[in-house]
């Protein structure tokens, strides 16, 4: 039985007013005894007050981005060992976000994805197609390109300390989230590609969905054979809305 996932992926909010309040609220809300793995991404900035707040329990901080250098001369940049340094576990890379509007490529998110991994983090790999190229029935190309960027390199080996998040690029922050068989599609097609190469790995890997989660929808999408969780954005700056997913989360185990 995979352990479920859920993250909360708080993109540029927050305050350190704010976020302490809302990760005193999360500690008191979310219980040690669901068997969840639970985490939130705050900005940067914001990681060290966050790891320290959070230490010792039951919620584990990632940061959102990582740079794909160790060390040196990449003014703005901070690096995995840094992350690790301040407390952080994971480390979302290949947000469509960061695709999109900083030009990463599959390339650099491989190379994200090991840096992060060399580090000691846990990579959450993001992949996801854009509505053109849905409706152009290219969805299945699209995550099978982004997913070989990292396979071909790093190996499927690379896979078991990994978390692997679809996350439709229609329905981020949209309202419009995927419906659960559409996510299920999606999620078991990834699960046969690395059985391809490895089938005992391809059963352990967790494939969360992202995409407009919210307390409303997600025991469905959780609900399916393949979907272990939920990479959360809006609804996860929310202590109710964060709860009732994590909630949702440990009752499909
Ligand atoms: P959303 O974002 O839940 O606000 O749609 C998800 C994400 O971008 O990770």
């Amino acid at each position: 039985m995979r352990r479920p996932f859920v993250a909360g992926n708080w993109k540029m909010h927050g305050s350190r007013a704010a976020n302490e309040t809302l990760l005193a609220e999360l500690e008191r809300r979310l219980k040690p005894e669901w068997p969840v793995e639970m985490v939130v991404c705050p900005p940067f900035v914001y990681l060290a007050d966050a790891a320290r707040q959070l230490e010792g329990g039951r919620v584990g901080v990632g940061a959102q981005d990582v740079c794909a250098e160790p060390v040196g001369a990449f003014t703005g940049q901070v690096s995995a060992a840094m992350l690790v340094d301040v407390g952080c576990r994971y480390a979302i890379v290949g947000h469509s976000e960061r695709r999109r509007l900083y030009h990463e490529d599959d390339a650099l998110v491989a190379r994200k994805f090991a840096a992060a991994q060399r580090a000691g983090l846990v990579p959450v790999l993001c992949l996801g197609e854009t509505l053109e190229e849905r409706e152009a029935g290219a969805t299945e190309a699209v995550v099978a390109r982004q997913l070989d960027a990292v396979l071909s390199i790093h190996g499927a080996e690379s896979l078991s300390k990994a978390v692997l998040a679809y996350e439709p690029v229609w329905a981020i922050g949209t309202g419009r989230n995927a419906s659960p068989q559409q996510a299920q599609d999606v999620h078991a097609f990834l699960r046969r590609r690395m059985a391809a190469q490895d089938a005992t790995l391809a059963g352990q890997v967790r494939i969360v969905y992202g995409g407009s989660v919210k307390a409303g929808n997600a025991a469905e999408l959780f609900a399916m054979p393949d979907v272990d969780g939920g990479l959360v954005g809006g609804a996860s700056l929310s202590a109710d809305e964060f709860q009732q997913i994590c909630a949702a989360a440990a009752a499909r185990t």
